[in-house]
């Protein structure tokens, strides 16, 4: 039996002029990790919050290991763990007080909380500043501290919504590692990101909203095949040759290559590997050095534009512009989200 499935999910938020959600399904096995991935306003934190039980949906059913989220929310609460958008713990204790509490809520002794507090706590590799107040922590600390949070009653499941979002390389490194060793204890986790990065270092399965709508899923493996197939790269050794080199580049495979005049490297997708071998003799007999020359596997960036139109950055932009929009004419009544 799949850990999470959900069925034809729909939500309208009152007075919005497009569903948040449309239709979605998607299921997820045990013990892996869903990557729900889209631009900002694609729909993951209502995906999430109504597997959460947190929100109704209007239509469709969805379930967490056999529980119906609407029908059995009491079962699925107990079956989950969720760490938000934004971090959920007190400032102004300490993360190891943070943790206890929240152990004392869900029903344990003083001294089982204490001891599944300093458990995480060392789980996290947050001994050093487990007796210092939440504000001083930086950012990293914070989302380990929140994460941990989420684990305090034990949960098979694991909702993560944009987990790494606004965290430096480092830091979302270490969420990385994390989540893998999460699963390898088994953990279901649905994991909600706007980096495409992510989505393929993490997921097992993927699942790509854009508008509230599933516009692809599959293994990253298989998205990237779907879509947009493959791309030739060849790199320039003089910059200075980039644009009789693109001309070669798009007389062979017939598309108008990606320039970038700084590095000299010259990116165009093809259909089929015929073009490679066409390609050296061209920039052979033109004389045109060149230090790279190869085809990689579309990245999801290019199967998103593909399916969607628009790149990754401008369906988020142009739903920043849409939020904007009702403020700007003084028409604003919004809900906290
Ligand atoms: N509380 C709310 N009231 C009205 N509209 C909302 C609310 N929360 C989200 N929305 C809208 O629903 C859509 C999906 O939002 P959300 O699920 O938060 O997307 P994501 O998490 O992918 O950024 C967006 O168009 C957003 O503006
Ligand atoms: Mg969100």
């Amino acid at each position: 039996m799949e850990t999470i499935r959900v069925e034809s999910l729909s939500k309208s938020y009152p007075k919005s002029e497009r569903p948040a959600l449309s239709e979605v399904s998607f299921t997820a096995r045990p013990g892996t990790v869903l990557g729900l991935l889209g631009p900002n306003g694609s729909g993951k934190t209502t995906t999430v919050r109504i597997l959460a039980t947190l929100l109704r949906p209007d239509g469709g059913q969805a379930w967490i290991d056999g529980h119906d989220v609407v029908a059995q929310p009491q079962q699925v609460r107990a079956a989950i763990g969720l760490t938000g958008q934004y971090a959920a713990v007190d400032d102004e204790l300490t993360g190891l007080r943070n943790l206890e509490l929240i152990s004392r809520l869900l029903g344990a002794s003083r001294p089982a909380a204490r001891a599944r507090a300093t458990e995480l706590i060392e789980r996290f590799e947050l001994e050093e500043a487990a007796g210092r107040m939440v504000k001083t922590y930086s950012g990293g600390m914070r989302r380990r501290l929140d994460v941990a949070a989420s684990l305090v009653g034990r949960p098979r499941v694991l909702f993560l919504d944009e987990p790494t979002t606004g965290l430096d390389p480092r830091s979302r490194n270490e969420v990385w590692s994390l989540v893998r060793e999460l699963v390898a204890d088994g953990v279901t986790v649905l994991l909600t990101t706007q980096y495409l990065e992510e989505a393929d270092q993490l997921a097992n399965d993927l699942v790509m909203l854009d508008q509230g709508r599933v516009v692809a899923s599959g293994t990253p493996t298989e998205l990237k095949s779907k879509a947009g197939g493959l791309a030739l790269q060849v790199r320039v050794v003089s910059t200075g040759d980039c644009a009789r080199a693109a001309g070669h580049v798009a007389a062979v495979t017939g598309s108008q290559p990606a320039v970038d005049e700084d590095t000299g490297l010259i990116e165009v997708p093809v259909g089929d590997t015929g073009a490679l071998r066409r390609l050296v003799g061209e920039l052979e007999d033109a004389g045109i050095p060149f230090v790279e020359l190869g085809l990689r596997q579309a990245t999801l960036d290019e199967v998103f534009f593909a399916l969607t139109g628009r790149s990754p950055k401008a369906a988020a932009a142009a739903e920043t512009d849409a939020d904007a929009a009702p403020i700007a004419a003084g028409a604003a009544e919004r809900t906290s989200r």
